[in-house]
């Protein structure tokens, strides 16, 4: 259930009509509404409730300070990927003691800044960065606490660019293996080690391979305390998916999530952490934009907006599916129409949608993207010169810009020219 929904004949934000906004910011631009936000990370505290947790919002999702400041008030960790990730949720308020740093090719240059600025735990994939760890923090004079991030070589089912838990992809150690790497670990001095860290992939539409994994990292448990490792955190990581479409089968509930988790792994007596994105603002979000032209090719009409790839990689990244509707609502009889749906960047990927069906729309007037709020924004480009689009929050009948549009010249002032030119 999301807060974008037509109200007197036109979508709205919440309380706030978005032709509003569209006329306050200028197209395209993307709009996030708090109250789904907050929703939606309640429900996976709620899901969670009764255990020792932390949900820590994965937040490559989406990463505007106002999104993650809205989150951590209501009491969100961050799980960060990147020097700038880690700064990016200190300044917005994020205590260090809430925040988890994953990836597999953390420099020394993050693990330092993560040691000095307070961390709640470093998620290792690979001995290499162990020893990287173990030496910045002896040098420091401090203890880095970990967890090491198994790859359970479970299959996902999920598309191959985001699947992550196969023994084929780059991330976490062999499961295979584990045994030997956290005895290497609780060797190094300048680490603490806590728990186990486990994330399969994104957009998992079925619980089974997170079971798969869980009933590994279960196992795993039992095996490393009884080899005396004092294992008191799990983190489970991401990846519950989300409703792309209104017609398809909609994916487990975070409750039904929280209730697999507490069968599978409530009788070990761990701390949980878990570090959803996409299901936290997917769907708080929405990208608006402009109908340009409306051109007949040969065989199909051609929907061009002034939304393009550069502003949501999705539909080209990963033959992403989006919900495109007009935000003056339809008549309810009104006859649908077929259009492919395109931006206006110079490459046929630059599509939208092939033969999409929906209530024919004009030049000049808005549609809206759903389900846009995650890997949208972030995953944006300038590609064509197209200046970033702004990102908006509404706030029941408030809205506010939380990062504007850059004007041309200070897109094009950021190249500097060499002396000799
Ligand atoms: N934790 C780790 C270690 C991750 O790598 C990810 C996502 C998450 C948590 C959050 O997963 P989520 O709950 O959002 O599924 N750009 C792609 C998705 C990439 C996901 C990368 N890792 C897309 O647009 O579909």
């Amino acid at each position: 259930m999301d807060h974008f929904l037509y109200r007197d004949g036109v979508l709205h934000a919440e309380d706030v009509p978005v032709p509003e906004i569209a006329a306050t910011v200028g197209t395209p631009f993307y709009l996030y509404s708090t109250a789904t936000l907050l929703r939606h990370f309640r429900l996976f505290d709620e899901a969670l409730d009764g255990m020792d947790h932390l949900v820590c919002y994965a937040m490559k999702a989406a990463s505007n300070q106002a999104i993650l400041k809205t989150l951590a008030q209501a009491g969100a960790g961050m799980d960060v990927v990147s020097g700038g990730e880690y700064l990016r949720a200190k300044a917005a308020g994020v205590p260090g003691d809430k925040i988890v740093f994953s990836g597999v090719g953390k420099t020394a240059a993050e693990i330092r800044l993560a040691l000095e600025g307070g961390i709640r735990q470093f998620n290792v994939e690979s001995e290499p960065e162990m020893e990287v760890l173990n030496a910045t923090a002896l040098a420091m004079g401090v203890t880095a606490p970990i967890t090491i991030r198994v790859n359970p070589d479970v299959d996902a089912k999920t598309h191959a660019k985001i699947a992550t838990g196969k023994s084929e992809n780059k991330f976490g150690i062999p499961i295979s293996r584990a045994h030997e790497v956290y005895a290497l670990a609780a060797s190094l001095k300048g680490l603490e080690v806590i728990g186990i860290d486990v994330h399969i992939g994104s957009q998992l539409t079925d619980l089974a391979p997170f079971e798969a994994a869980y009933d590994k990292v279960a196992e795993l448990t039992g095996q490393l305390r009884a080899q005396g490792h004092n294992i008191r955190r799990l983190d489970l990581g991401g990846g519950l998916g989300i409703p792309y479409t209104r017609d398809n089968q909609a994916p487990p509930l975070p409750s039904d999530y929280g209730a697999m988790i507490k069968r599978k792994l409530g009788h070990l007596g761990c701390e949980i952490e878990i570090e959803p994105g996409r299901l936290i603002v997917g769907n708080a979000g929405i990208m608006v934009s402009e109908v340009i032209y409306v051109k007949s090719g040969e065989d199909r009409d051609f929907l061009i907006i002034d939304g393009a790839m550069n502003d949501l990689i999705r539909p080209a990244m990963y033959e992403a599916y989006h919900d495109i509707i007009p935000v003056v609502e339809p008549d309810p009889g009104i006859e649908q129409v077929k259009f492919d749906i395109v931006g206006p960047v110079c490459e046929s990927g630059d599509t939208f949608a092939r033969a999409r069906v929906m209530p024919p729309v004009a030049a000049g007037e808005l549609v809206a993207f759903r389900s846009a709020g995650a890997y949208g924004a972030v995953m944006s480009s300038e590609y064509n010169s197209r200046p970033l689009i702004p990102e908006v929050l509404v706030h029941e009948d408030q809205f506010a810009v939380i990062r504007p549009r850059p004007t041309f010249d200070e897109m094009i002032k950021r190249d500097t020219i060499p002396t000799w030119l």
